[in-house]
């Protein structure tokens, strides 16, 4: 049995105490992920952002609301987990200033002065030890997938992951992905247009082999 973490759903960053930025992560992926480890006998850790999903029963779930929550939540839960599988959609930015209350509607035009959230997987990677950390790398659609390859293993390097899971943005929301496995040792593996279930039962899989490599060695 393995201790497995995964960060799902997006994030919501507050301008007020009524109004956010968000995005349209619905966390089903997180949640298949969450459930097919579970499935597979793994201990489950799940970070979760705000969702309408029920998460999976059996697994441990750290409910959030904004990127800074989920970053001490996921960083909690890291000390015991023997694999991340980061697929949360993490807002990039969230407003320098959050205002009590309902503010009334200004004049014409308002500016919003937005400041970076930190890279959560990229933070946690960089102190990784021998865990496995796996990301997702959700690329535009018009690109096409060569180019969203290429991105996804931009974000491999740069965030230092063993294995990035590169999708295309109309993945979003929807009870079926088209996934490419990018792995640091060079190995690309398409996985086909499948169920979220199935691949995230392909994903978990994956990512234990990494983890069992990495214990022989
Ligand atoms: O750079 P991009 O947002 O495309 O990277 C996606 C990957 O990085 C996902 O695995 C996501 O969960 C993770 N991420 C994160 N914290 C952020 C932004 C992305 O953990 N602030």
């Amino acid at each position: 049995m393995v201790s497995i973490m995964i960060t799902a759903g997006p994030t919501r960053e507050y301008l007020d105490d009524v109004r956010f930025l968000s995005n349209g992560s619905s966390g089903r992926m997180g949640c298949a992920l969450a459930e097919a480890a579970r499935t597979a006998g793994h201990a489950v850790c799940l970070v979760l952002g705000p969702v309408d999903l029920a998460p999976p029963s059996g697994v441990t779930v750290f409910s959030v609301t904004s990127a800074l929550e989920m970053q001490a939540a996921a960083e909690a839960a890291f000390q015991a987990a023997d694999i991340l599988i980061a697929a949360a959609a993490v807002a990039d930015y969230r407003p320098l200033h959050r205002v009590a209350g309902k503010p009334a509607k200004q004049g014409e035009r308002v500016t919003l002065e937005l400041v970076p959230n930190p890279d959560i997987v990229a933070g946690l990677a960089a102190k990784r030890g021998r865990r496995v950390v796996v990301g997702f790398a959700l690329e535009s659609v018009s690109a096409g997938m060569a180019a969203a390859i290429a991105r996804g293993r931009d974000k491999l390097r740069r965030k230092q992951l063993d294995l990035v899971v590169v999708n295309l943005h109309d993945a979003i929301g929807g009870v079926s992905s088209d996934v490419v496995l990018c792995y640091a040792d060079g190995r690309d593996e398409a996985l086909g247009l499948a169920d979220k279930n199935l691949t995230a039962a392909h994903i978990v899989h994956a990512a234990v082999e990494l983890w069992m490599g990495r214990q022989a060695t």
